[in-house]
């Protein structure tokens, strides 16, 4: 399927090419839905093989931010830009002033943060030219990782529950120690989890053990390790044909994006007795950070919300018990009919 195919299965609204030669910039800006308000995701930076396989990128990732919107309840739509480069190398002053006019040109129609490639300081650039970004002001005691992590942590404990255990005891096999994962980890941890770690960072995954006190296995291993709980919190697509039938265990709970590779992953874990604990409802905590960066509401109250999450991942499961179908395939569901149920309220008036 081409792109542009993909681009209207999906039901984008507006997917936007920006190229400015000079500032060396080649960036899409992928605006998914906006019935529930302005669409909201954050940019990426990384090299792509070609400008597809960049907008297919964009196009998935935009429509899972719908998703983590409507469930999230946080009155926004989902988006997401990719700047095509290695941020290393291409990133530029000129580049990011470019990228920045192009946000400012959609007139808040979509609202953007730091993702994998643009960091605060990126961010900091990008905001002396468009109003619509935003990252944690600085001095704040909670980031947007640990607010991820936290709510990770509540998904977790919920997934436990559910299991028949707590916290406490727990074996968790955690994939990917980077912002989110090593503070996931840290909690795990101080709840009395047992962890198997691994990070492709050798060097991390080595300081993260000896902290922590966990396991550590090479990062093709973390496949086979017999735990309870299963948490990616690296890549997307880790759940796929050569990964599933080597997993044992009962859950699978992590904050990376996408984690099946295919709907019918999903499917086959549901089928194989493995609880998933869906993406884009465990990982929000990144998303309801918006709130707080944009001063709707305080410190205090934003970890509140996040730890909410552990309950929304409850009534989930319970709905998905009932219908005796998936977790994420439920999710999914309540994704489109909230929408519908927007859109015909929107006609209405
Ligand atoms: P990060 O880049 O800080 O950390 C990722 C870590 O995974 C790195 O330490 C990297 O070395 C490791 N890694 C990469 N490939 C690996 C592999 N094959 N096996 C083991 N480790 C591997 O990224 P961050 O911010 O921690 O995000 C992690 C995931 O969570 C991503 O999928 C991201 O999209 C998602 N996410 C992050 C949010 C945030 O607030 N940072 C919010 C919502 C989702």
């Amino acid at each position: 399927m081409s792109a542009l195919e993909l681009a209207t299965a999906l039901g984008h609204e507006e997917v936007v090419l920006v190229r400015d030669e000079e500032a060396g910039l080649h960036a899409v800006i992928a605006i998914h839905d906006t019935t529930l308000g302005p669409a909201a995701g954050g940019t990426r930076m990384q090299p792509y093989a070609n400008l597809e396989a960049a907008m297919v990128d964009a196009l998935r990732l935009s429509r899972a931010m719908t998703a983590k919107a409507v469930m999230a309840d946080v009155g926004r739509g989902g988006g997401k830009a990719v700047i095509l480069g290695d941020p290393r190398r291409d990133k530029s002053r000129a580049l990011l002033q470019a990228y920045a006019r192009a946000v400012e040109r959609l007139d808040g129609r979509f609202h953007t943060g730091p993702d994998v490639g643009i960091d605060a300081r990126d961010v900091a650039v990008l905001a002396r030219h468009t109003k619509h970004v935003s990252h944690t002001a600085e001095g704040a005691k909670v980031t947007v990782a640990d607010l991820t992590a936290i709510g990770v942590l509540e998904a977790v404990r919920t997934v436990a529950r559910r299991l028949g255990s707590e916290l406490h005891g727990l074996r968790v096999a955690v994939q990917g120690l980077g912002q989110v994962g090593l503070r996931l980890a840290r909690l795990l941890a101080d709840e009395g989890a047992r962890l198997t770690v691994t990070d492709v960072d050798e060097g991390r995954a080595d300081r993260a053990a000896s902290e922590l006190g966990a396991e550590q296995v090479a990062p093709q291993a973390i496949y086979d390790v017999s735990a309870e709980v299963f948490s990616p919190n690296a890549l997307g697509g880790v759940l796929n044909d050569a990964t599933l039938p080597r997993l044992r265990v009962r859950a699978i709970c992590g904050a990376a994006n996408e984690q099946l590779e295919e709907p019918r992953h999903g499917d086959r874990l549901h089928e194989a007795g493995i609880l998933y604990a869906p993406d884009y409802v465990v990982n929000a905590g990144g998303l309801l950070s918006l709130l707080f960066e944009l001063g709707e509401i305080d410190e205090e109250g934003i970890v509140r919300r996040v730890k909410g999450i552990g309950v929304r991942v409850d009534d989930l499961f319970a709905r998905a018990e009932q219908e005796a179908a998936p977790p994420f395939r439920v999710a999914d569901r309540v994704v489109e009919e909230r929408l519908a149920e927007a859109r015909a309220r929107r006609r209405a008036r």
